[in-house]
């Protein structure tokens, strides 16, 4: 099946980035991805993606250079009038990062960063990118499970995630007259690179966590990936202003 949609998936060098960008492109949709540093992985996740017959193209961004975000745009637009196209559909704000601690042990270095790339960054992504979503266009912001349970030494972590909901459901009001969704997804612990690859590789911490849940383990990045194109779908369309929580069942 292809369709004429156009996703940009920040984050998509690796973990859950990569599998959102190859869900939707098996749907589809085609995929701009962003990478911070990392171009050969990039260039990995477009490779999947065209070997499975989709589209897809790679560029530069780190969301916490706002002052990149200007040139960012433009680069954007040269890509899709490439696809002959000068609109974007499908947003989605993955890149993001958890920086974790105890209360004593957070420095303001910590805080700022984690602010920076998962609040700041993300807003003014969305500011910069909003003009070029069209009427039935769709921004997904990657929220986290943290929102609604509890684990300890992860507070910024969790603050920066619910600040990104609550700005999701505000500007789903404000864009909504413009016919643009704005919804996040909440993932629960996957097995990515994340947190050190803790959900991947410690086998200890793994057989914690699936004993938090209701399914039994932990999440692989493909199930948060196919979440995300299934919201991203016509089948979705009404839902707007929503936090899809996909965690297996974390701590119930
Ligand atoms: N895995 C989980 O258990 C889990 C659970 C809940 C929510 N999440 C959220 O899911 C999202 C993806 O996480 P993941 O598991 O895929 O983690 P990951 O493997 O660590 O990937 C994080 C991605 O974000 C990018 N990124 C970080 N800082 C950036 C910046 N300043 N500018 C641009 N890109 C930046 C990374 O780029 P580089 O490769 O250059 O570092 C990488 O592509 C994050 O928002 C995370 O908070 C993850």
């Amino acid at each position: 099946m292809t369709t004429d949609k156009i996703a940009l998936v920040t984050g998509a060098n690796r973990g859950l980035g990569r599998a959102a960008a190859r869900a939707l492109a098996a749907r589809g949709v085609r995929v701009l991805i962003t990478h911070r540093d990392d171009a050969a992985e990039a260039e990995k996740t477009v490779g999947e993606v065209r070997a499975a017959g989709g589209s897809a193209d790679a560029l530069r961004l780190d969301i916490s250079d706002l002052a990149s975000f200007p040139s960012f745009t433009s680069t954007l637009r040269e890509r899709l009038e490439r696809w002959s196209a000068s609109r974007l559909d499908i947003l989605v704000n993955n890149a993001g990062v958890g920086v974790f601690g105890p209360l004593e042990n957070v420095t303001t270095d910590d805080f700022d960063t984690t602010m920076d790339v998962n609040v700041r960054g993300t807003f003014f992504l969305i500011q910069s990118l909003a003009p070029l979503l069209t009427g039935g266009g769709h921004i997904i912001n990657v929220s986290s499970s943290l929102t609604r349970h509890t684990s300890p030494a992860t507070s910024v972590y969790s603050a920066s995630k619910a600040a990104v909901e609550a700005l999701g459901r505000t500007l789903a009001v404000e864009l909504g007259p413009r016919g643009i969704r704005v919804n996040s997804v909440a993932p629960g612990p996957t097995a990515t690179d994340f947190n050190g690859g803790a959900m991947r590789d410690d086998a200890e911490m793994r057989r914690g966590l699936a004993g938090q849940t209701a399914l039994g383990r932990v999440g692989e990045p493909e199930e948060i990936g196919d979440a995300i194109a299934t919201l991203a779908s016509d089948g979705l369309r009404w839902a707007t202003a929503q936090r899809v929580e996909v965690s297996g069942g974390a701590f119930l």
